[in-house]
């Protein structure tokens, strides 16, 4: 057995009689007239039986279909304006495949728990069934974006002895007789020594961080697409971000629609993101914040205290709250760079022209979706990488190959790494990070 013909590709067989194979949906019936609508993962099609037209086990299938009950449908294509995906099928035969129990999920209201404990089953419904659609169409999107551009895939390992993005956010195992390894946080460091064998590389693959955050933007697993380019600058490395996102965020709309229509986005404000996006150095983005508190009496703040947000002081790094406020005052995604070099990892080169600053880009996205992009140019030389590898009491000797990379023809290079899952729930307008990776991992879930 082997599926032919998928719902998705009906047009193509108006006229024509096709065997459709999937799950019910729904089903309502006239008496005499009987309306079944499938599901193959593809689209939704009406399936309409009409007792004088069918054998009696055709007819009496309709009572034995429980919802996700799995059976074949054999019939004519008919246009039907009116119908799911403007498609239906006159049947003129049922085969059931297997009868489903009574599914957990029905169309009431159900709580998240409940749902994301059946999450094997709720990637059926037609809002995740959408999600998934729009996730796979931005990986698809960064794919092509690179490669188009000749960048090489680099696939860093996952399995790796030191860390990437400080160790406070670590998954640590006993690796046989070698001690620690940690899963990796990050494939930046490995797309580093990709970048100086191959040029432009980019890293895509699943990252981890032990994050004690619960918070709507945090997962313990999440994807991350990384490029590494070799003689690339600060000022290279945001324009191909921007670049980047406009090309990702155009591609759903042009291959998405429907799936932006069952998700209620408001596509309006995704047409607007093309490049260029605003720029700010950290000291315009602080002066933002200083504007904000200062314009505020006391119970104003208080209350903003009460929310969780804490009233900003130069220096620091940008909390979610911060990042909503800035990128608040844009309608496209904004970049802030020049972050205080404190705040950032210490493989940042900083600008010689400001000593604390690190010649860092963060890319906030808008409607407060916060950041979706974190990058920088990378410290090349050696002497300086050592020191801060000292300063950090990290242990040389797990840098030694990538101080290797500075000791050996080191050149300027920057790149960034993009979260697929804070991406997708932009682009889909959804609440949590949660809901756009098939099976989340978060600090409270690793199940199912
Ligand atoms: O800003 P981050 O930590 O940057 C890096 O890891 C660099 N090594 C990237 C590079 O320059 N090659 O993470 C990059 C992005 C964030 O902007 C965010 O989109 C996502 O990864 N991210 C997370 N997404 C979901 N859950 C988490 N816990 C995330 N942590 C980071
Ligand atoms: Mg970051």
């Amino acid at each position: 057995m082997r599926q032919d013909i998928y719902i998705e590709d009906l047009k193509s067989f108006v006229g024509k009689a096709v065997t459709l194979r999937g799950w019910l949906y729904t089903k309502r019936s006239s008496g005499k007239i009987q309306f079944l609508e499938l599901r193959d993962g593809t689209g939704i099609c009406q399936c309409v039986v009409m007792k004088n037209q069918v054998d009696e086990a055709t007819f009496a299938a309709y009572d034995k279909l429980t919802q996700e009950s799995a059976f074949a449908a054999t019939g004519v294509v008919q246009e039907a304006a009116k119908a799911p995906g403007g498609y239906e099928l006159f049947t003129k035969s049922i085969e059931i495949i297997s009868i489903a129990q009574e599914y957990p999920i029905s169309p009431k209201e159900h709580g998240v728990e409940f749902l994301m404990g059946n999450r094997h089953l709720w990637l059926r419904s037609s809002r995740q069934h959408a999600i998934q659609k729009v996730r796979h169409e931005v990986v698809h999107a960064i794919r092509d974006f690179f490669d188009e551009r000749g960048f090489n895939l680099l696939d860093a390992p996952i399995l790796t002895p030191n860390a990437a993005e400080g160790t406070s956010t670590l998954f640590e195992l006993d690796y046989f007789d070698e001690g620690k390894a940690y899963l990796t946080q990050s494939g930046q460091l490995y797309g580093e020594a990709g970048a100086m064998a191959l040029g432009k590389v980019y890293v895509f693959g699943p990252t981890f961080r032990a994050e004690k955050s619960k918070t709507r933007r945090h997962l313990t697993e999440f994807w991350m697409v990384e490029p590494e380019v070799a003689f690339m600058d600060l000022e290279g490395d945001m324009q191909l971000a921007e670049e980047f996102i406009e090309y990702i965020v155009q591609r759903v709309l042009k291959n998405r629609q429907n799936e932006l229509k069952v998700l209620e986005r408001d596509v309006s404000k995704l047409e607007r993101i093309k490049a260029p996006f605003p720029k700010l150095h950290y000291d315009e983005a602080a002066q933002i914040l200083k504007e904000y508190w200062s314009s505020m009496n006391e119970d104003e703040k208080k209350e903003r205290f009460a929310s969780g947000h804490k009233e900003f002081i130069y220096g620091d790094d940008f909390g979610a709250p911060d990042e909503a406020v800035i990128s608040g005052k844009f309608e496209k995604p904004v970049m802030v760079h020049h972050y205080p070099a404190a705040v950032k990892a210490l493989y940042m080169k900083r600008d010689p022209k400001e000593p604390d600053k690190a010649l860092a880009m963060d890319m906030l996205a808008p409607e407060g979706y916060g950041e979706i992009i974190g990058g920088s140019q990378r410290e090349d030389d050696y002497e300086t990488l050592l020191g801060r590898i000292k300063e950090h009491n990290l242990p040389v000797d797990a840098f030694e190959w990538y101080l290797d990379l500075r000791k050996y023809g080191s050149v300027p290079h920057a790149g960034f790494g993009l979260g697929v899952e804070r991406t997708v729930a932009w682009i889909c307008g959804i609440e949590h990070v949660r809901e756009t990776i098939p099976f989340p991992r978060t600090i409270s879930r690793i199940w199912p």
